[in-house]
């Protein structure tokens, strides 16, 4: 019997008897137990402790003893399963008429109805809406494309963790606080944080539980809080937007890695993925967390989102700014990249030196980087390995794109040194990419350029 199969008649019978669906750790221990691993080695695999996942193994055998008629233990489940019976046996219909998806995300599909899918509605019970600290927004320009992109995965195809990424200033901030301010009325709660000052996971948990639950008792046990955060997602629809998640992340280091201590985000971020519920959890960086990347291809209910230029709406941002000469803008912002933030910054230096004039901005050697462009710049160059540095120090010299064979022997690292370097580079989006002619090619932007030629190559 297939183990999906399995998987689904278990579901079935933990639905039946208690109203709710197979989760992770459940599925883990008939997975486990199919493989002969023991309940330590099953607690180790899904970083549970063995007490708790014996307390839920022997729930789960319990509940399956009852719904088949015949005792289920661990020990005898691989029996009885070898003999058939399970395999043919049909459970009673559970509380509600459910159809059972075959896969591992038993329970994504089965949650709505394909109406309900199609015209996702607003929920009539009351919203509970907190955004903390999230910077107010005045104004807000296109992205048209990028919401209904978003709305979409979220409400149409309930995914249920999305990582929203891009190099710093380019909007992610804007674009979720927007996004939230579109679909909000589809959910029963809508959290924004930051995590800007690194809070631990620990502190980060506690203040959820106390928007979710407004209570003072907090449970202190790290995965008595985890477990009550899966039950509200569960239970109500919630959208979570934990912003500047980067600063979770580590410098020094290839891309994607947790600072020491913060490593538990990792599982965190892993169970909102994995098990069963009907929320979605929004992470912004400027960085591609390490587990992101790998559960985006992994699993459906995971997506990566890398917003790029905000194009020529930021023409809107330049107007609001005062500048002249309208016909030399799409110049302007095609050197910065359509970074609203670097165009920002740059059209406040235009009006501050030339009047607001960008034809004559524009006569200067390009670019000019503003001082404060150069801090922005700063903060993901001082995270970078030396590798990483190399291989900017070496595309910031070259006029055209290059494929990394041409440049392994002339940056001192080795192979597989430089070829990750350029990997998480890109993870990191400081990299472009094109494809000519069935080679990559890499080369830097000339906002990207300028800092490294002026930073690391004057002297
Ligand atoms: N769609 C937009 N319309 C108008 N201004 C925008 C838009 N996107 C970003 N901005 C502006 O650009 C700046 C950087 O945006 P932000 O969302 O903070 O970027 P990120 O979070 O990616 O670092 C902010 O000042 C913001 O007001
Ligand atoms: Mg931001």
């Amino acid at each position: 019997m297939e183990i999906a199969e399995v998987l689904k008649l278990a579901d079935e019978l933990i639905f039946a008897k208690t109203g709710e669906h197979i989760d992770y750790l459940q599925k883990a221990i008939l997975e486990g137990t199919l493989q002969g691993r023991t309940y330590p080695e099953i607690a180790e695999a899904t970083h549970s402790s063995e007490g708790h996942t014996r307390d839920i193994g022997s729930k789960l055998w319990q509940i399956l003893s009852e719904g088949f008629g015949e005792e289920i233990t661990k020990r005898n489940f691989r029996a009885i399963l070898k003999k058939g019976k399970f395999c043919n046996f049909s459970p009673a219909i559970g509380r509600d008429n459910v159809t059972v998806n075959n896969n591992l995300n038993i329970c994504q599909e089965r949650a709505r109805s394909p109406t309900e899918a199609q015209n996702p509605q607003p929920t009539p019970k009351q919203l509970h809406i907190d955004l903390g600290d999230a910077p107010e927004i005045f104004t807000f320009f296109d992205r048209t494309s990028e919401l209904s992109t978003l709305e979409n995965w979220i409400t149409g195809d309930r995914t249920r963790l999305i990582a929203l990424l891009g190099i710093s200033g380019i909007g992610k901030t804007t674009l979720s606080l927007s996004l939230i301010d579109r679909i909000k009325t589809q959910f029963d709660c809508v959290i924004y944080r930051s995590l800007r000052f690194s809070p631990t996971l620990d502190a980060t948990l506690t203040n959820l539980l106390q928007i979710f639950s407004q209570q003072s008792e907090i449970p202190q046990n790290i995965e008595t809080k985890i477990s009550q955060i899966l039950d509200y997602l569960r239970k109500y629809r919630c959208l979570i937007v934990l912003d500047d998640v980067q600063m979770l992340l580590g410098s020094g280091q290839l891309a994607g890695q947790y600072k020491t201590g913060y490593e538990d985000y990792q599982l965190f971020f892993k169970l909102i993925a994995e098990v069963c519920h009907q929320s979605c959890l929004i992470l912004n960086s400027w960085e591609k967390p390490r587990e992101i990347a790998r559960l985006s291809k992994e699993y459906h209910p995971v997506r990566c989102f890398v917003l790029g230029s905000l194009g020529v709406a930021v023409k809107e941002i330049l107007k609001s700014k005062k500048l002249a000469d309208q016909e030399t803008w799409s110049t302007l912002i095609d050197i910065y990249q359509g970074n609203p933030l670097w165009l920002e910054l740059t059209a406040t230096l235009i009006r501050e030196l030339f009047g607001g004039r960008v034809a004559e901005f524009l006569q200067c050697e390009m670019p000019i980087l503003d001082e404060s462009l150069q801090f922005q710049l700063s903060q993901p160059f001082g995270r970078l390995t030396a590798a990483e540095l190399a291989v900017m120090v070496h595309l910031a010299d070259r006029t055209e794109p290059v494929a990394v064979s041409q440049f392994l022997n002339k940056i001192p690292f080795s192979a597989s040194e430089i070829v990750n370097a350029v990997r998480f580079l890109g993870n990191r989006f400081l990299l472009d990419t094109i494809e000519r002619e069935k080679i990559t090619l890499f080369s830097l932007n000339a906002v990207m350029k300028q800092y490294v030629q002026s930073r690391y190559l004057s002297n």
